[in-house]
């Protein structure tokens, strides 16, 4: 496909106030926002900017190889697409476009338990590497149902969120007063599965419906219950304690994502990127490691592989592009992280994913 080249942005985050011009200002303050004071929001990108790099010369990187393997998988850099919920909110074609965009990308799209189209209807979106996320439910005959029809639909891994037992108070919605809209509820209640919900329930009610039924005790042995469930690589999103990153690894996951849900649940933990290094020292190659949170330049992807990381995750960046220009601004969002990292890894003198290591970082 051609892209229409966007050539007010030049980096992802000139895709921002893109967005922010188009998308109604409650929308925009619901992608963009993060729970209470938002400092762990302001800390991602800060603790990204005050890492250093310390680059090597004289190496032939002519033609640097941005491709990995993420779970098994191949992907054409180490950048992963995270899950975000109701894509219809910022744009018509809501995830449909970001899978084909991802696709033509050679990316995997992690969809979204709160998508805004059922697990089968990405068939639409053509073929693509496709991962599960999953929000664990208070009814285990629902949540083993979606790890089912996961598998059977051809998603390649379970990504489990663990991060989020409740929802972080998210101050930009509730002076909004936002709500998702009724018939994007609606709807996301009959693609999960769940029967029998009262046809006259306004937003707020369905709201709390939804709350209800995710009010369940998820615990290491829920996770060892959903483990047995599916034969795919499973991962857990959203961890930030080294002891947490090593429980995970000897549960036997294949891979955790060192994440703070991008500063909208807890507010005051660290920077995922600031608790990387010690959290690949307890994993010790049990699991792989990504990373999401504040990811925004190339040089970030660089830093975040130097400190332990097979990949990161991105979330808003690729929201910005779609709501920007559908699957082309998806597309355009990808293309120029590709390009940044391409760039970073020549200077910094690597040919390959396999040669980003930590002597890259500089340390005072
Ligand atoms: C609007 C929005 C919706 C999100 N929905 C989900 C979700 O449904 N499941 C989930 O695990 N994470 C969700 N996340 C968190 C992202 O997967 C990811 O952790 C975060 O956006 C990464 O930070 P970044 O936006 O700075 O790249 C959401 C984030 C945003 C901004």
């Amino acid at each position: 496909m051609e892209t229409k080249q966007n050539t007010t942005a030049v980096n992802l985050c000139d895709f921002e106030p893109l967005a922010q011009a188009i998308l109604p200002k409650p929308v925009f303050d619901h992608l963009n926002g993060g729970a209470e004071d938002e400092n762990t929001l302001r800390e991602n990108r800060g603790a990204f900017q005050r890492i250093q790099l310390l680059p090597r010369v004289l190496k032939d990187v002519i033609r640097c190889d941005l491709s990995t393997t993420v779970m098994g998988q191949p992907l054409a850099m180490p950048v992963v697409l995270a899950p975000v919920a109701c894509h219809r909110l910022f744009h018509p074609e809501g995830e449909l476009a970001v899978a084909r965009a991802a696709s033509e990308a050679g990316l995997v799209l992690t969809v979204s338990t709160g998508a805004s189209f059922s697990l089968e209807e990405f068939a639409s979106a053509g073929p693509g590497l496709r991962w599960f996320q999953l929000y664990a439910f208070q009814d285990r005959g629902i949540t083993r149902a979606l790890v089912e029809r996961a598998e059977a639909a051809g998603y390649r891994a379970i990504c489990l969120t663990v991060d989020s037992p409740v929802s972080g108070r998210r101050e930009r919605d509730l002076r909004n007063g936002f709500i998702r809209p009724k018939h994007f509820i609606d709807k996301m209640l009959v693609d999960l599965g769940f029967k029998d919900v009262p046809r006259d329930m306004n937003e707020e009610q369905l709201q709390a419906f939804v709350g209800k039924a995710l009010a369940v005790a998820l615990t290491w042995d829920y996770l060892e219950w959903l483990r047995s469930l599916t034969r795919l690589p499973f991962l857990l999103k959203g961890i930030l304690s080294e002891a947490d990153a090593s429980l995970a690894a000897s549960h036997g996951v294949e891979g955790i994502v060192v994440s703070n849900h991008g500063g909208r649940q807890l507010d005051g933990t660290p920077a995922p990127i600031d608790v990387l290094p010690k959290i690949a020292e307890a994993v010790d190659g049990r699991c792989e490691i990504l990373l999401d949170g504040g990811v925004r330049r190339g040089t970030d992807v660089l830093k975040a592989l130097a400190l332990g990381a097979k990949a990161v995750m991105i979330g808003r960046p690729y929201i910005w592009g779609l709501a920007v220009d559908g699957q082309a601004g998806v597309a355009q969002v990808l293309e120029v992280l590709r390009e940044e990292f391409r760039i970073a890894m020549a200077l910094a003198g690597c040919a390959n994913v396999r040669e980003i290591g930590k002597e890259l970082i500089f340390r005072r």
